[in-house]
């Protein structure tokens, strides 16, 4: 193969990784002071208590450690506030979400999902030979629910997929229109409502789909400690559902989760409702000051709900990007539809100073 040939398929290569490790999106050289706002992550980093915790755990990671997974799923339990028998841990949310793919689409049950959006559950889709229908967003960013229901009653959807925040837009779909596609689903149409960025949402218009968990609704929730808990790299998430789709999606799972990941998410647990304000707090007072800087340059954004806004920046951002990168500043990649549009996660006071630096140097 020629090097030419050789350097086109790694560049194929990394673009096929893009949804699964988001670092590996970012092509070419970063230099060693790079701030990374390319993968919504949370810059404060796991709490010490859940730090505290892996260290302890260390003297455990001996052994297979069974005996301490039925106490996780209480604990998990107790912070959705569902009964443990409606809990599936997974390595991040990723795992529960590649589960609801596997139980529940087939090649004749396809995926029905909002676009743009995080496209892992349609990637994992494709993968495994299940179709795809995608449904655009509404003008105000939200899911279009009477369309989805609606794709979902004429291909016989397996599952209907949307984020609550939805990544890239960090848009919400308020609680009457969730409410109606759940009295509206297809009876054997399972709705997915990935929950990774709920716990930012300041907007009383928002609900959490696990109030229709509890009701036995054919509704799966997925949840992380990698965004507001700081723990992408520690991989815990979880999912709740009715003990019966639990029990379907149960034998796809890789395996347990780490004791690490394990004794990180219930040392998270008691932290509590305060904790989780706090840390709100904090990202979205970063977040309105970014907004601000936003408006007063002109630049037109959707309104985040998430630790991350998608801005406008009337180009081609796959052009914007590795400049960004060239002055120190990893933002995210490109989604289809939504091609001329930068998002940036909320970092540090001093990473969004950075950020806007280069931002006015790039876009203007
Ligand atoms: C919308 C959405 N859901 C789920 C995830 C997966 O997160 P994790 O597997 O770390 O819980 C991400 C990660 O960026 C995301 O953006």
């Amino acid at each position: 193969m020629t090097r030419r040939g050789f350097s086109a398929l790694s560049v194929v290569g990394l673009r096929a990784g893009a949804a699964w490790a988001q670092h590996a999106a970012v092509t070419g050289p970063a230099p060693a002071d790079t701030v990374w706002l390319n993968a919504n992550e949370n810059p404060e980093g796991p709490p010490p208590e859940c730090r505290e915790a892996i260290a302890r755990a260390i003297a455990e990671a001996g052994r297979y450690n069974h005996r301490v997974f039925p106490v996780l799923h209480e604990a998990l339990a107790k912070l959705a506030g569902v009964d443990s028998a409606l809990i599936i841990p997974g390595a991040g949310s990723t795992e529960v979400l590649h589960c609801a793919v596997d139980a529940f689409t087939t090649a004749a049950r396809p995926l029905i999902t909002v676009w743009p959006t995080w496209e892992m559950t349609r990637d994992l889709a494709a993968a495994a030979g299940r179709p795809v229908v995608k449904v655009p967003l509404t003008a105000q960013w939200s899911a279009d629910v009477e369309r989805l229901a609606d794709a979902a009653r004429k291909a016989r959807g397996g599952v209907i997929h949307l984020g609550n925040p939805n990544n890239p837009t960090s848009s919400v779909t308020p609680r009457a229109e969730l409410q109606w596609l759940v009295e509206n689903l297809p009876a054997d149409t399972v709705l997915l409502i990935d929950e990774a960025y709920i716990q930012f949402v300041d907007s009383p218009a928002v609900e959490s789909g696990v109030r229709y968990v509890r009701e036995g609704r054919n509704v799966v929730v997925t949840r992380t400690f990698s965004k507001l808990y700081g723990m992408a790299g520690v991989r815990v998430g979880f999912g709740c559902a009715p003990a019966a789709l639990v029990k379907q999606m149960q034998p796809f799972r890789n395996n347990v989760i780490s004791i690490l990941g394990a004794r990180a998410a219930m040392a998270a647990v008691p932290l509590g409702d305060a904790f989780v304000s706090a840390r709100r707090t904090r990202r979205n007072h970063i977040r309105a000051a970014l907004c601000q800087w936003l408006d007063q340059r002109g630049f037109h954004y959707i309104p985040p709900n998430a630790n991350f806004v998608l801005i406008e920046i009337g180009r081609e951002v796959s052009e914007a990007i590795p400049r960004m990168l060239a002055e120190g500043v990893a933002v995210g990649r490109r989604f289809d539809g939504v091609e001329r549009w930068m998002r940036v996660a909320v970092g540090t006071e001093q990473e969004m100073e950075k950020f806007q630096a280069a931002f006015r140097k790039v876009v203007g």
